[in-house]
């Protein structure tokens, strides 16, 4: 039997946890650092106490505890080299290298893998933190909306959409003062996001899942680390998946290879279907959240199983549960400007038709106490979209209070929006 280790804290992990732990192959689930209340969701699973980044400590907890294989869920891992040096040991590691991680960490490095590759993605300058006004005379020759993105991991907060010329005037110092900046061609359409495994020219394609950005109901409000999701996509069909496959992961892997840079672990595409056709907004290196928490319950094919073929390039079937699984994020009140500590959630348990995965919390005693602006999700599956959303939103009602915040649309009007 293995053991396993999940390096993050959030709903994220939880469910990666709680993925592994579910695999016959698996003995023991290891967190770092986890949250309380993840070993409550399985026996397997235990937290460890040491951060992300703290990357040496990571490796020296794997090899005196026998870890078989690792799972890095956030970016900032990623961005430490914590795979690089796995690797350098010998142990076995889901996630790509530092210098492939780029991929996510650097705008401007996706953007020219991307033309190297063929990749369809919006049209684009990079303006370097000297070049103002230069920045500022481009801006005026565009037509607007525009999009104006911090070149480094900006934790989702480094894009703004900009509907005129005097706007971006003044956003655009403010964005150069904070580093290097793309201005960016504006995509209308559908958006989605598209998850597989790559390893070098291998790729295990998985499925699509939407998420809500916005903190309010109708995609109104501040963009947030997401709100809640779907999967798979209504509307990203085969037909679409293939194409994602072909036109996007494949020409994208294998450029990766030929620069030198092989890319192993999640691919995440963020992509819009538009007028043209499918066209890449971004790429993330790791999975998404809460993408991850309402994809993983889907996968039926053993999840250790899934991951070694994915690391030894070999072949496998990846089954899904064809019903629309929906997962609804539970926030504190102000998020995402501030977080609250102390409110109690212990009520928000899994129960047979309801999935719980937990991101910012603590515990005292028995309870389960707020401790983040996430604080957790409330999952589950159904082939009808309308009881599934009755059956969490009533869930939900049955717990919350006014110091929690949730969407109330998570999975309505999941038509393709006409534009
Ligand atoms: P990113 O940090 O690149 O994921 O961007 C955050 C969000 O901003 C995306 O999920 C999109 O909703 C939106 N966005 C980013 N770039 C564009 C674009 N070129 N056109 C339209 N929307 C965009
Ligand atoms: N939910 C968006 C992300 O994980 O980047």
């Amino acid at each position: 039997m293995a053991n396993v280790l999940v390096i993050g804290s959030g709903g994220r992990e939880h469910a990666l946890a709680y993925q592994f732990a579910l695999s016959q192959q698996v003995n023991k689930v290891f967190v770092a650092p986890g949250n309380p209340g993840m070993p409550l969701s399985h026996p397997k699973i235990h937290c460890v106490d040491i951060p992300v980044n703290e990357i040496a400590s990571l490796c020296q907890f794997a090899q005196e505890e026998a870890v078989d294989l690792s799972f890095v869920g956030p970016e900032a891992a990623l961005a430490a080299g914590v795979v690089d040096l796995f690797r350098a040991e010998g142990l076995q590691i889901v996630g790509p290298s530092r210098q492939a991680s780029q991929l996510e960490t650097s705008k401007e490095f996706a953007k020219k893998i991307m033309e190297a590759a063929g990749i369809p993605t919006a049209k684009y300058q990079v303006f370097e933190q000297d070049q103002l006004d230069r920045a500022i005379s481009y801006a005026k020759k565009l037509d607007y909306p525009i999009v104006i993105k911090e070149d480094g991991l900006a934790a989702g907060k480094g894009v703004q959409i900009v509907s005129d010329f005097q706007t971006a005037q003044e956003v655009i110092p403010s964005s150069l003062a904070k580093g290097k900046i793309l201005l960016e061609e504006f995509l209308e359409g559908n958006e989605f996001s598209y998850f597989a495994l790559v390893n070098h020219q291998q790729v295990i394609p998985l499925t699509s899942a939407c998420d809500y950005k916005r903190d309010q109901d109708e995609d109104q409000g501040v963009n947030t680390g997401g709100m809640g999701a779907f999967s798979p996509v209504n509307w990203v069909d085969s037909k679409m998946e293939t194409v994602i496959l072909e036109d996007i992961v494949a020409p994208l892997a294998e450029e990766m290879c030929r620069q030198g840079i092989p890319y192993t672990g999640v691919l995440y595409v963020g992509g819009m279907v538009t007028r043209e056709g499918i066209k890449v907004i971004e790429f993330n290196a790791r999975f998404g959240d809460p993408e991850t928490q309402v994809i993983l319950p889907r996968i039926q094919t053993d999840f250790y199983d899934l991951c070694m073929a994915h690391l030894h390039q070999e072949p496998i079937e990846v089954e899904f549960d064809a019903r629309m699984s929906l997962g609804v994020v539970i926030a504190s009140q102000n998020y995402p400007y501030e977080s609250a500590k102390g409110l109690d959630v212990s009520d928000f348990k899994s129960s047979d038709l309801i999935q719980v995965y937990y991101a910012g919390v603590s515990q005292e005693g028995e309870r389960l106490l707020s401790d983040g602006g996430r604080i957790l999700l409330v999952q589950s599956m159904a082939e009808n979209s309308e009881l599934l959303r009755q059956r969490i939103y009533d869930y939900i009602d049955q717990r919350s209070n006014p110091q929690l915040k949730y969407r109330k649309d998570i999975g309505l009007n999941r038509e393709r929006r006409e534009y």
